[in-house]
């Protein structure tokens, strides 16, 4: 079978050019249909197939490649700097109402101005970022942010890689319009991503309260954060999602903003499907009543309704204030809160021996759901509220996830009731808990012995990034534990075949695949090996990092803080963590034991096999975006060629490798440190 890439190369010019068009419309069109119609009429594998068959092919002709390609979907160019724009018409913000007296008054405002022969537009107020975009002959020439309001920023790349925004349109459009609306992050990718955070900070040792710091605290922050990251891919993977909400332009081809939008339907855009005309307030009152509670059954946030007037005529006549347009105001929802009966505070102790006190509420509906836990965050946050157990309380669930305890109704507080003594002792092995200086957080110190830590540790050691152990899970784990079997990740070299038999729920063959996947493991290489032991803060990259430059256990655990300093990009953080961990013996006596188990604590030199010694002694520093290679192939053709990969340009760097686009700081640098800058082909004549 020949590869792609062959294939391709077999392909004239001519019908290369032809079956990338032709591969492009059919991606566009599919894209369209999953995700703006919602109707997908091939399967996702299908799809891929298609698209690496023109991202083959692109890349073979990189001349018949257009800005609007669908490969630009999953990235494209990254951005240096994002270019300012001054806004044709500048984005003005909406005002705000709280009450119907306030849309009552609103009204009576428009009918005083214009008289009674207008009809309203409800909409949907999506909470994200706002953004424009123009579109030149039915393309996406560029797409900005709003900014200030008078100036944003030009985000075109970032942009192409929401699949639901059109990158060329359908129909009858005008030559030249801009469209404008607001980009925001589905509740399911939130999730994702704010999850695939939590473990990636979890296995690194982050502690709750640094990993809670961490996170994206709703979807709105999460979609303006990444409108603004540099690399398109990166954004391609939040999974945005983006409505249209406003046209503007000289020949827009109705008069109102209802038809306009359904206009803009056909010609691809994703317009809510919840949008309403209405003739009179009591209308826009019942869509208001609708939304209050029909809102939490959207997959996404919405903070409000907006309200506008629908005929551009009418629209012209009221004008603007400084701020805002006088035909359109927002109407913001309270946040949703109930009251209700703390029962118990009780603690939660994490993987990391953290402390998260609970409070456990008689079951109360809120917001679309049925509320039984808040987060008390911690011993100051209970202390400053004066929180007991059996306070009535006011819970609310604001544009967070988790809901929280917002206030304490005190008269109804009991007549003997006493202030909530925080707990001293860790609730599931009894130690006594400690608060370190500057930190929020109670710890429980039993780190070896405590149930959550170890259960933690050893999921931990057997996941996929690290042992990769999967014909155990969490639950196996629990059970192995409670049974005795195992009290640390060592001793999982231990388990006999009996032993697994005899828990409940195992069979033959489930017990004989658990021991064949432990002992498979014995061939994990020396940086998962170190990756699975679970030192602070030593995620996958510095457990690699670690493991190249030592080489083996041995001379890592002998390794001394300045040796530690001494790894690219380790800190002192990372370095006292890693002299903490070998310091204890604990840790010792289980890597003896891991040892004598035979897992891997050297690393494999015949696998690293090297290509020649032609860059020995010559270090890099690789930047932008190249043609030829991909910026982790050149860097893996350094290493392998004997040359060292630096991360930023310093009076050590002998050569910048230097791509298209690439950031004007480091090439400044290079030239005042007087290091060589060469190209991609350049590079590529010093190996070959
Ligand atoms: S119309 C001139 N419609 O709300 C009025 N805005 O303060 C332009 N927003 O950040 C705004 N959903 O991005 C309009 N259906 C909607 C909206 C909406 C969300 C955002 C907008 C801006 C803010 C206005």
């Amino acid at each position: 079978m020949t590869n792609g890439k062959e294939q391709n190369k077999a392909l004239s010019p001519e019908s290369a050019k032809a079956r990338i068009a032709a591969l492009a419309k059919m991606l566009n069109e599919h894209n369209y249909k999953y995700y703006v119609l919602d109707a997908p009429q091939i399967s996702d594998y299908e799809f891929d197939m298609l698209l690496e068959e023109l991202m083959l092919l692109e890349h073979a002709y990189p001349e018949y490649k257009t800005d609007d390609s669908p490969t630009l979907r999953v990235g494209g160019a990254i951005t240096q700097k994002f270019e300012a724009i001054q806004h044709e018409t500048p984005f003005l913000s909406l005002s705000n109402s709280y009450s119907r007296e306030d849309l009552v008054e609103f009204d009576q405002r428009i009918r005083k101005a214009v008289g009674d022969d207008f009809s309203y537009v409800c909409e949907l107020k999506f909470d994200g970022a706002a953004i424009g975009a123009k579109y030149l002959n039915g393309k996406l020439s560029m797409a900005f942010t709003r900014g200030d309001g008078a100036q944003g920023d030009i985000i075109t790349n970032n942009i192409k890689t929401i699949r639901s925004i059109p990158l060329n349109l359908n129909g009858n459009f005008p030559a030249n319009f801009e469209i404008r609306g607001e980009v925001f992050m589905p509740f399911k990718s939130f999730e994702r991503i704010n999850k695939t955070r939590e473990e990636e900070l979890l296995e690194s040792g982050y502690n709750e309260e640094e990993i809670a710091e961490r996170l994206f605290k709703n979807p709105r922050n999460a979609a303006s954060g990444s409108l603004k990251m540099q690399d398109p891919a990166e954004v391609s993977a939040r999974g945005l999602d983006c409505f249209f909400y406003a046209l503007m332009g000289n020949d827009l081809p109705a008069q109102s903003h209802y038809e306009n939008l359904q206009i803009a339907k056909l010609w691809g855009f994703k317009i809510s499907e919840h949008i309403q005309q209405s003739k009179s307030l009591n209308e826009v009152f019942a869509y208001i009543d609708h939304w209050e509670q029909a809102r939490y059954k959207l997959p996404f946030d919405i903070d409000g309704i907006v309200i506008k007037v629908n005929e551009y005529e009418r629209q012209r006549q009221l004008g603007f204030t400084a701020k805002s347009p006088r035909w359109a105001i927002a109407f913001k929802y309270k946040a949703q809160s109930a009251i209700t009966v703390l029962q118990k505070i009780t603690y939660q102790v994490g993987r990391t021996g953290a402390i998260t006190p609970v409070a456990n509420l008689k079951p109360v509906s809120l917001a679309g759901t049925t509320v039984k836990r808040a987060s008390l965050y911690n011993a100051d946050f209970i202390e400053k509220m004066d929180i007991r157990e059996g306070d009535t309380v006011f819970v609310e669930k604001g544009g967070e996830i988790i809901p929280k305890v917002t206030a304490v109704d005190t008269s109804k507080r009991d007549l003997f009731s006493v202030p909530h003594q925080y707990a001293s002792q860790c609730p599931e092995c009894g130690s006594e808990l400690i608060r370190k200086q500057g930190e929020a957080l109670h710890y429980c110190p039993n780190e070896d012995a405590c149930p959550p830590q170890v259960i933690g540790k050893i999921v931990h050691f057997i996941t996929r990034k690290a042992m990769n152990i999967d014909s155990l899970g969490e639950k196996t784990i629990e059970l192995l534990y409670r049974e005795g079997l195992i009290n640390n990740y060592a001793d999982l070299f231990e388990l006999k075949f009996e032993q697994v038999l005899n828990l409940e729920g195992f069979k033959q063959l489930s017990s004989s695949n658990v021991i064949k996947g432990i002992e498979a493991s014995r061939e994990i290489p020396f940086e998962r090996v170190l990756y699975a032991l679970g030192i602070r803060y030593v995620g996958e990259t510095v457990a690699k990092k670690l493991a190249k430059h030592f080489e083996n256990i041995d001379n890592l655990t002998l390794a001394n803080r300045e040796a530690l300093l001494e790894v690219a990009e380790i800190g002192e953080v990372i370095a006292d963590s890693v002299l903490d961990f070998f310091s204890r013996e604990h840790n010792r006596q289980m890597i003896d034991a891991l040892k004598n188990a035979g897992l891997k604590f050297s690393i494999d030199r015949s696998k690293n096999k090297m290509a020649s010694d032609k860059l020995k002694d010559k270090s890099f520093v690789v930047s932008g975006v190249f043609s030829l290679f991909s910026r982790d192939e050149l860097k893996n053709l350094i290493e392998v060629h004997g040359g060292k990969v630096l991360s930023g340009v310093s009076a050590k760097t002998d050569f910048l490798l230097a791509g298209e686009k690439m950031g004007p700081e480091k090439l400044k640098k290079a030239e005042k440190l007087n290091v060589k800058i060469i190209s991609e082909s350049d590079f590529q004549q010093m190996i070959n």
